[in-house]
């Protein structure tokens, strides 16, 4: 049933780390919480808490079907998503090796999800997304920067990201004259399963600090699409 939120959010990847403190962000803030997860239940707590704001939608970013299927099911919850943010991501098992000992066949897997993946869940989303105001929050990474990489591995990771900000770039021309920005944010090192515990962020202090960045972000500047978590331009 459609109820009366004055915005709604899309979340993909939103069963726990960054994304999960994104649901947690905007519901605290009076959000409609669309939740994409792989299995129902993910949010349970937050569920709990916000029965009427937070919608878990079935979704697995690599599977059309799903992701159309997740869409269908959010038109009966809302007529319009002012931000879309595209979390899921993954690293292959033997991202860290160095190439002789890294698995080149993960890589497609790694690609399907990091910038496969956020196209997919545009497409369908995208007679939903709100024109004249909407965002689409691609989440990148700095090691997805060509012009500052250092690093001497994680081919799947960094190329799948590398893809990611052109995939970015080419949405925002293609969606600009809808009024729809499409922007790609590095979030910053983040104490989550993909992180781990050394990392120097905690992912719900970087949630709140991304979606002030979001709402402060200039629609105007065309130049400034892919950025780190304090809104500073990165190389492409
Ligand atoms: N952590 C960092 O330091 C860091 C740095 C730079 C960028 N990032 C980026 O930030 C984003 C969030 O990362 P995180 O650290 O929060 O990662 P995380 O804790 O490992 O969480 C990853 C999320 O992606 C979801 N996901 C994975 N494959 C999916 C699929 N096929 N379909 C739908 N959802 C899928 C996971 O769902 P399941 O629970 O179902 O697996 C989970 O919700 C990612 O895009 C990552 O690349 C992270």
């Amino acid at each position: 049933m459609k109820t009366a939120f004055e915005k709604t959010v899309l979340i993909a990847g939103a069963s726990r780390g960054l994304g999960k403190c994104f649901a947690k962000k905007y519901l605290e803030d009076g959000w409609r919480v669309l939740a994409g997860v792989r299995r129902e239940g993910s949010l349970h707590g937050l569920a709990e808490q916000y029965p009427d704001s937070l919608h878990e939608l079935v979704m697995d970013v690599t599977d059309t079907q799903s992701v159309q299927e997740a869409a269908r099911r959010a038109q009966n919850l809302t007529d319009e998503i002012a931000l879309v943010i595209n979390n899921a991501g993954i690293h292959s098992p033997s991202s860290f090796e160095v190439l002789e000992k890294t698995d080149l066949d993960d890589c497609a897997a790694v690609y399907e999800v990091n910038a496969v993946g956020p196209l997919r869940v545009t497409k369908a989303f995208l007679p939903l997304i709100r024109r004249d105001g909407g965002l689409i929050v691609n989440i990148s990474s700095e090691s997805g920067s060509i012009g500052d990489a250092g690093r001497e591995k994680e081919f799947d990771y960094c190329m799948s990201k590398a893809a990611l900000n052109m995939a970015t770039k080419l949405l925002d021309n293609y969606l600009n004259v809808r009024g729809i920005r499409v922007i790609a944010v590095h979030p910053g090192w983040m104490r989550t399963d993909m992180g781990g515990q050394n990392a120097d962020l905690d992912p719900c202090e970087t949630a709140v600090r991304l979606a002030e960045l979001f709402a402060r972000y200039d629609r105007k500047n065309r130049e400034l699409i892919f950025m780190d978590n304090e809104g500073n331009p990165l190389s492409w």
